[in-house]
């Protein structure tokens, strides 16, 4: 990710608050970290691997070049100009690119996803139908991968008022209620701003599972 990067992303990130959420691509650390459990102790036969929010893709080019050739890799981004640039790079990979939202995205089975979505800045409904959305789309023993910024939501739930605290508190509570799911989290300070990347299996009954 080359400085024009940077800019590219600074400028969908300032058009596009609440969808882009960031102003700058995650960082290498952060990046590192959410790929890494990816393709940990994978099993020798083809995965499904599916990207969601990948901006301009600084986790599918860590990923990318370590798949194998039958390995399926799906990106899903809703963002025209971040999907143009991810078609141009990742053109001569094996990934293919979704122009959508992820609520409309029609597939299933993946072993594992890893997304970049904003969460904090959907509304709390929202928020409850992209998990719902991981679930359906996952195989039974899948896991997803995400990230959060670190004490920004707890800070926002102490400070904003109105409906957006209620949506925030809501966004915090679902947050908890995924717990029992959690399978690893790991800190990433360097990044800005620093953040958590939490790893979750699917539930064994995603019907039943309270969010
Ligand atoms: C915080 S950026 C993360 C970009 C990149 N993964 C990174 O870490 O630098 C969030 C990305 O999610 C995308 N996005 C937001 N809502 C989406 C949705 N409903 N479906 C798919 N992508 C979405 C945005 O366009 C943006 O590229």
């Amino acid at each position: 990710m080359n400085f024009a990067d940077g800019l590219k992303f600074l400028s969908e990130g300032i058009r596009e608050q609440t969808t882009v959420g960031a102003v700058w691509p995650s960082s290498p650390a952060l990046c590192g970290k959410m790929a890494e459990p990816i393709l940990r102790d994978r099993p020798d036969r083809p995965l499904r691997i599916l990207e969601v929010g990948a901006g301009l893709g600084p986790v599918s080019e860590i990923l990318l070049p370590q798949i194998r050739a039958d390995d399926v890799y799906d990106i899903v981004e809703l963002n025209p100009k971040f999907c143009a640039h991810l078609r141009d790079k990742f053109g001569h990979t094996p990934a293919n690119v979704h122009e959508l939202s992820i609520l409309d995205f029609k597939a299933d089975s993946y072993d594992r996803i890893v997304s970049g979505l904003p969460l904090a800045n959907f509304p709390a409904a929202m928020v409850e139908e992209i998990y719902r959305t991981f679930f359906r789309l996952l195989h039974p023993d899948g896991f997803f991968v995400m990230f959060e910024y670190l004490v920004i939501r707890q800070a926002l739930a102490t400070v904003t008022l109105g409906p957006d605290r209620r949506r925030v508190r809501r966004i915090l509570d679902i947050e908890k209620n995924l717990l029992p799911l959690q399978r690893e989290q790991v800190d990433i300070l360097a990044n800005v701003p620093p953040a958590r990347v939490r790893v979750r299996t699917r539930p064994a009954d995603p019907e039943a599972f309270v969010l």
